[in-house]
């Protein structure tokens, strides 16, 4: 099949040079040219171009097209590359927020016996298919909110078959939907009702790493490391019966407070670090020329009226940032990247170049996929959105809540 998508005000997010991530001052380059076309055969990028100077090329593409796209002089951009998400879960947490909002902490909600034990609770309620469902409607919502690839977590499960059902609905996600999934086994979210601390992380070492495992069904392993969940000796052990089954870890780290989540993730080079709230100076230094990606969530610090991570001070310290959603029923309802960027912006004081950097390339980075995922080249997977004509790619965050996503292509076909 062969996609010509002509009349694109703002082709963005071009990457000629086939980079892996963007780093420091490198994060204030989004690539883009103008008057563009792109071509795609089989669902994979093989050509673009502008018509400035040379319309014989475009036209010559067009015609070998069976499908012409008209972008009606919209911008694209490579679709968001959401990181982190907790997207399969079960029902909704509401009454927290209300318990929030008349002055309940997060940490105060958890130790009542909300927060993920109550979403644990829900989803044992539930059969696989109820699960698929309900997590199937908020895959389509992010879809149509320019989502291409996404990370999903487990840890709502708490015990070896709850995981498992978990893990396989993410599975079904996978074989089911255009969208590129990666797993995380997330056993370690919180410690089960019922179990020691200690009792609970064997559990998790000695049978769910090994049953997750003989099954293949996660590419990941993360640990909640923060006060009140997982200490960093518990994360280091998990993390290290992780890599003996071939899982590389994403970890929780620095959210509720200084947690030792950096230098655990460093000390087991770990994919990414994630959330970052609490994060110090010298975690910063620590990152440095690491293969690790700090991973800011700023919906859940806006979501939990917390502070951000400190993402200006990372890009200026010479550090790669990637941004996603956190999409989870406790700390973040909502999978929106294009309100992350948004939030980068303002909260964070990312230039919007940055922020969409760190939602599309970095993020496809934070889940190994940035060879193929979160920019536009000849060989990158043709996963991209068309918005309406907006007048510069600053408008994308300043104008926070517009739906300006018009079209949606997956795999070089229009997601209707
Ligand atoms: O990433 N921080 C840990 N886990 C989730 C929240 C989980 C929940 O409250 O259900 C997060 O914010
Ligand atoms: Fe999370």
């Amino acid at each position: 099949m062969k996609l010509f998508v002509k009349n694109i005000g703002t082709l963005a997010g071009l990457n000629p040079d086939g980079l892996l991530k963007r780093k420091g001052a490198e994060m204030s380059i989004l690539l883009s040219i103008s008057d563009a076309w792109l071509f795609a055969t089989d669902g994979i990028i093989t050509a673009y171009g502008s018509i400035c100077g040379d319309n014989a090329t475009a036209v010559s593409y067009e015609q070998q097209a069976d499908t012409v796209v008209d972008a009606e002089g919209g911008t694209v951009l490579p679709s968001f590359c959401d990181s982190h998400t907790h997207i399969v879960f079960a029902g909704s947490r509401e009454q927290e927020f209300v318990d929030k909002i008349n002055g309940l902490s997060y940490a105060e909600i958890a130790r009542k016996g909300g927060g993920i034990l109550n979403s644990a609770d829900r989803l044992h309620n539930l059969s696989e298919d109820e699960l698929y469902e309900q997590s199937m409607h908020r895959v389509r919502e992010i879809i149509k909110k320019g989502t291409g690839a996404v990370e999903i977590k487990s840890g709502y499960g708490l015990s070896t078959e709850d995981e498992l059902k978990m893990l396989r609905v993410i599975r079904r996600i996978k074989e089911t939907t255009p969208l590129k999934v990666m797993s995380t086994f997330l056993g370690a979210h919180a410690v089960a009702r019922g179990y020691s601390q200690s009792d609970y992380v064997n559990l998790v070492i000695n049978e769910m790493i090994p049953a997750v495992a003989a099954e293949g069904l996660a590419d990941f392993i993360d640990v909640f490391c923060d006060e009140g969940f997982f200490t960093f000796e518990e994360t280091s052990r998990i993390l290290e019966a992780g890599a003996r089954y071939g899982m590389r870890g994403k970890i929780h780290g620095e959210e509720l407070a200084p947690s030792g989540g950096v230098e655990v993730a460093l000390k087991h080079s770990a994919l990414s670090v994630d959330h970052l709230e609490s994060m110090t100076d010298e975690d910063i230094e620590m990152m440095r020329d690491t293969d690790t990606m700090p991973t800011a969530l700023p919906g859940t610090s806006f979501f939990l009226n917390m502070p951000f991570a400190p993402g200006r001070k990372m890009i200026s310290a010479g550090l790669p940032l990637a941004i996603a959603s956190d999409y989870n029923p406790g700390s973040t309802p909502s999978g929106d990247m294009k309100f992350a960027i948004s939030l980068a912006c303002i909260k964070m004081r990312l230039q919007p170049e940055e922020a969409i950097n760190a939602a599309t390339i970095n993020g496809a980075a934070a889940m190994g996929l940035s060879n193929s995922y979160g920019s536009l080249a000849p060989g990158m997977v043709a996963n991209f959105f068309i918005t309406q004509p907006i007048p510069s790619l600053a408008f994308i965050p300043y104008a926070y809540t517009t739906p300006i996503i018009r079209r949606v292509f997956l795999q070089g076909k229009e997601v209707e």
